[in-house]
């Protein structure tokens, strides 16, 4: 690549991070999440890389199930939207797939197609985005056995894990408990927060997601996180630098304006490469290990930085956006958006360097 723009993956961060995720719940197994191509991370490299630890990986789409079993991945894979037709259900089977079922339509769908791919029942304990009702979670089970249909894992997923001092995920979990008590099967329910932060949810399975990439899914600091290690670094290069009298302004809308007479530098990644474009001023970057405040809109292509404090800063000169040195929940939060979303959302323009 002749762009120095680069997201550089250190695929040991995320054993690592794993590693740490199952530390922190000694009695469950781990299933690791790597959809949206692994948080942004290579959803295939990271599997390869962690083909030997994880006893099975969580994707959401059947179509990135299917890409992971091609590439030859023989772990246990599981789909956490599952699927929504017949055919589909037996694409799955014959792929040897877990299925999460959600929804009557989907039981429908599966026992229409005469196949019984192993499935995790998804209950609705109170996030109400996907899964069955408590109440309809017996009739649910004696449907699936009718039907020939083996019941693998109950699980469910919480909506507010990330809050350690709300008490919405405890009440969750009690009615998860009260939906699961007596069907005698293995239940799922925490995330990277619920890992980190809810150990009576751990359960039998844990399926932290975010934490294996390094970053903390609370806005305040929690011990156990720690010890995370951020596994991308989001980087490029100067490609300009000017000087700007004081009063004028810089960049689309001209949004930032020198108080001083002051040096701009001009670096080559933009929205279209996932940085964010409601990054406002100030948004931290680092040049040469010392911080250059984002100056200016974000442009597709370029960013333009505050590096009147940088008076050796020079044409080349690597910036880091994101990474060990600043967390990308920093970015994320001068941005109005979550961590997740600028690391799944970093493009296919980006090259992925893996060490
Ligand atoms: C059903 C389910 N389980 C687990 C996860 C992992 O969550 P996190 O990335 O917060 O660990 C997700 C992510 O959205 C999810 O949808």
């Amino acid at each position: 690549m002749y762009r120095k723009t680069e997201a550089h993956i250190d695929l040991g961060a995320i054993r690592s991070n794993f590693a740490l995720a199952c530390s922190l719940a000694p009695h469950s197994k781990c299933i690791a999440v790597i959809k949206a191509n692994a948080y942004g991370h290579g959803m295939l490299r990271v599997a390869e890389a962690m083909q030997d630890v994880a006893k099975a990986f969580a994707v959401a789409t059947i179509e990135e199930a299917l890409e992971l079993r091609n590439a030859g991945i023989n772990n246990a894979l599981l789909v956490l939207q599952g699927v929504t037709t017949s055919t589909a259900c037996k694409v799955a089977a014959s792929n040897n797939l877990s299925l999460v079922v959600h929804s009557p339509e989907q039981i429908e769908s599966l026992i229409e197609a005469r196949v019984s791919p192993k499935v995790w029942l998804k209950i609705d304990s109170g996030m109400h985005r996907l899964g069955l009702a408590p109440g309809d979670v017996a009739n649910a089970c004696k449907r699936l056995d009718a039907g020939g249909i083996k019941v693998q894992v109950a699980c469910t997923h919480f909506a507010c894990a990330d809050a350690l001092d709300s008490d919405a995920t405890r009440q969750q979990l009690q009615s998860f408990n009260a939906a699961t008590a007596g069907l005698g099967l293995p239940r799922s329910a925490a995330n990277s927060a619920a890992v980190l932060g809810w150990p009576e949810s751990h359960a039998d399975w844990i399926r932290p997601g975010y934490m294996l990439y390094g970053s903390s899914p609370f806005r305040v600091d929690v011990e156990a996180a720690r010890k995370l290690q951020a596994a991308m670094t989001l980087q490029s290069e100067i490609i300009a630098i000017r000087t700007v009298p004081a009063g004028d302004s810089v960049g689309y809308g001209a949004r930032w304006t020198a108080e001083r007479p002051s040096i701009i530098g001009t670096v080559a990644i933009g929205y279209a490469d996932g940085y964010p474009r409601h990054a406002p001023n100030g948004t931290p970057t680092q040049v040469n290990g010392r911080p250059a405040p984002l100056a200016g809109t974000v442009s597709m292509d370029a960013i333009t930085i505050d590096l009147t404090e940088h008076a050796d800063a020079a044409i080349g000169d690597r910036v880091e956006l994101w990474g060990p040195d600043i967390a990308v929940n920093e970015v994320a939060a001068a941005a109005g958006t979550i961590g997740y979303q600028l690391l799944s959302g970093v493009s296919s323009r980006v090259p992925r360097i893996y060490s």
